[in-house]
């Protein structure tokens, strides 16, 4: 039927939630947020009140939308609403996730329009782990030099400065690569310029140009040196894609990004990607 909006449940108000949430079309009204943890039941999510899945008959949805980004999870989600009794359609998150990808989308498109406007520089990644997003990097830039910072040995301890990091730091451990690893996964080795240690101490001696960095430390401390490093470095036309700016598991990312773009007046362009990510152009002048 013409204009019907279609009343929508999310499963999960968390960070997927509402990734999901930003993405939807104007045709599906979310009326209601079921998560299973009771501390969110009677907040409110953008004027959408959460509640316990069980209550979910109250809201009479036309559909559901699982709103996490674990296949598991969105899959016990389904059986939760299932053994409720619940028999309309359910939609996963998930699903679109592993599609598409809108991080990846833009980076291509950051590349082409660099490459189309002749913007002069370098590519680089901070934070690589095993390199498949510096792969990425490789196959877009062929003919540039990609520079690639990481410790190879995962976080430093330094670096875990406050509660929630100190916890993230318990939980992640990147230190499962090395330098030979990443290069021989990019398709022109012969360009990377590997900076293997504690960013900042591996900055480059040799003045550096760059027209695309990808940031992707997760931690306060780095992403606030990688943007006082790269940031002034960029040419006018370049980007910094930043991974995690709205993450909530790694919150010190958005709050290296914000400090440093409020004391520089800059703003970023948040994406509608399930990492969170965000994109700080340079302007020419
Ligand atoms: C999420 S991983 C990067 C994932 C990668 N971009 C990909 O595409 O798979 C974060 C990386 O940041 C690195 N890192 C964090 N702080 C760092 C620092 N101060 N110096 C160098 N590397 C750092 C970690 O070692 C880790 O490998």
């Amino acid at each position: 039927m013409m204009n019907e909006v279609l009343r929508t449940a999310i499963l999960g108000a968390g960070q997927g939630g509402r990734a999901v949430k930003e993405l939807l079309a104007s045709s599906r009204q979310v009326v209601v947020w079921l998560d299973n943890d009771p501390k969110k039941k009677g907040s409110l999510i953008d004027g959408a009140p959460v509640d316990q899945p069980e209550a979910y008959e109250k809201y009479a949805v036309d559909g559901m939308i699982t709103g996490t980004l674990n296949r598991d999870s969105a899959d016990a989600l389904e059986a939760q609403m299932r053994a409720l009794g619940y028999s309309g359609p359910i939609i996963h998150g998930v699903d679109l996730r592993d599609r598409w990808d809108i991080r990846l989308a833009t980076l291509r498109l950051l590349a082409r329009q660099i490459e189309a406007r002749k913007v002069e520089g370098a590519v680089a990644e901070l934070g690589v782990y095993q390199g498949d997003l510096a792969r990425e990097l490789g196959n877009l830039f062929p003919e540039r030099p990609l520079y690639l910072f990481d410790t190879f040995e995962g976080f430093a301890d330094e670096d875990l400065t406050s509660p929630a990091e100190q916890a993230q730091g318990r939980r992640w451990d990147f230190s499962d690569t090395s330098p030979q690893q990443v290069l021989s996964r990019i398709s022109h080795p012969e360009r990377v310029v590997m900076c293997p240690g504690y960013f900042p101490e591996t900055i480059p001696r040799e003045a550096v140009r760059y027209a695309l960095v990808s940031l992707d430390a997760d931690l306060y401390k780095p992403t606030l040196a990688g943007l006082d490093y790269f940031y002034p470095r960029l040419s006018p036309g370049g980007a910094i894609l930043i991974h995690d700016y709205a993450s909530r598991q790694f919150e010190g990312v958005g709050r290296a990004v914000d400090t440093y773009c409020s004391e520089h007046d800059l703003w970023v362009l948040p994406l509608c990607d399930f990492h969170g990510s965000a994109v700080l152009l340079r302007q020419g002048g």
